[in-house]
């Protein structure tokens, strides 16, 4: 039990990394396991138990909760928050700006097989800049979401979505136009 009370009331460490000729401080949990072939924007926090794996970039003050699973190559622009719970499959690419509620789930595999797995069965994703997509919403691969778009709570998103409404539902429909604009 001490291991983990310890683990639990570490704060996170404040790493200074020289990346390219450039010096970047980030936060990362010590419960968290982040590969070293990931890269990790300034200001970057990873809160605790989360996993971020090779190939990721991640950008500027992004805000990664608890028990968060980044995969591999996934791409996270800056100033994106990643609430807890979240997971973000290969082939996901999320903007800059975007705000992900707790628990919300991507996918990558429309006809998913136990048995039978390739990259060349993933279908890519793309969250655009300033989308904010609500709790416990899954999004169904091949989509993309709009610009400043908003996806309601527990939505099943299942196409794509245009710029700048409300968009909620199972699957989920466009309910107002005209939300935020650039
Ligand atoms: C989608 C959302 C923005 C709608 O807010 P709104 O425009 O103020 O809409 P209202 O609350 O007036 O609801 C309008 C109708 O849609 C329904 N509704 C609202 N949100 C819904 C949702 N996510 N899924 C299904 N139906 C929803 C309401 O029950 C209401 O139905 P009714 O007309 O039959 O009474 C809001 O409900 C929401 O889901 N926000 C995201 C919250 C979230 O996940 N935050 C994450 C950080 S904690």
């Amino acid at each position: 039990m001490n291991f983990y009370n310890n683990l639990l009331n570490n704060k996170p460490k404040l790493l200074i990394k020289i990346d390219n000729m450039t010096i970047k401080k980030y936060s990362i949990h010590p419960s968290s396991f982040v590969s070293e072939k990931a890269s990790i924007g300034e200001g970057t926090q990873i809160w605790h138990f989360s996993h971020i794996r090779e190939g990721v970039k991640i950008g500027k003050n992004v805000n990664i909760g608890q028990n968060v699973y980044i995969d591999k190559d996934v791409v996270i622009g800056d100033n994106c928050k990643i609430q807890n719970n979240v997971s973000v499959y290969k082939g996901v690419t999320i903007k800059n700006n975007v705000f992900v509620g707790p628990s919300v789930v991507f996918t990558n595999d429309i006809y998913p097989v136990s048995s039978e797995w390739s990259d060349e069965k993933i279908v890519e994703t793309l969250i655009d800049d300033e989308v904010s997509i609500g709790a416990n919403s899954t999004i169904v691969a091949g989509i993309t979401i709009g610009k400043m778009t908003l996806v309601g709570a527990g939505s099943v998103v299942t196409k794509n979505v245009p710029n700048n409404c409300i968009a909620y539902g199972n699957p989920a429909k466009v309910k107002s136009e005209d939300y935020r604009k650039e």
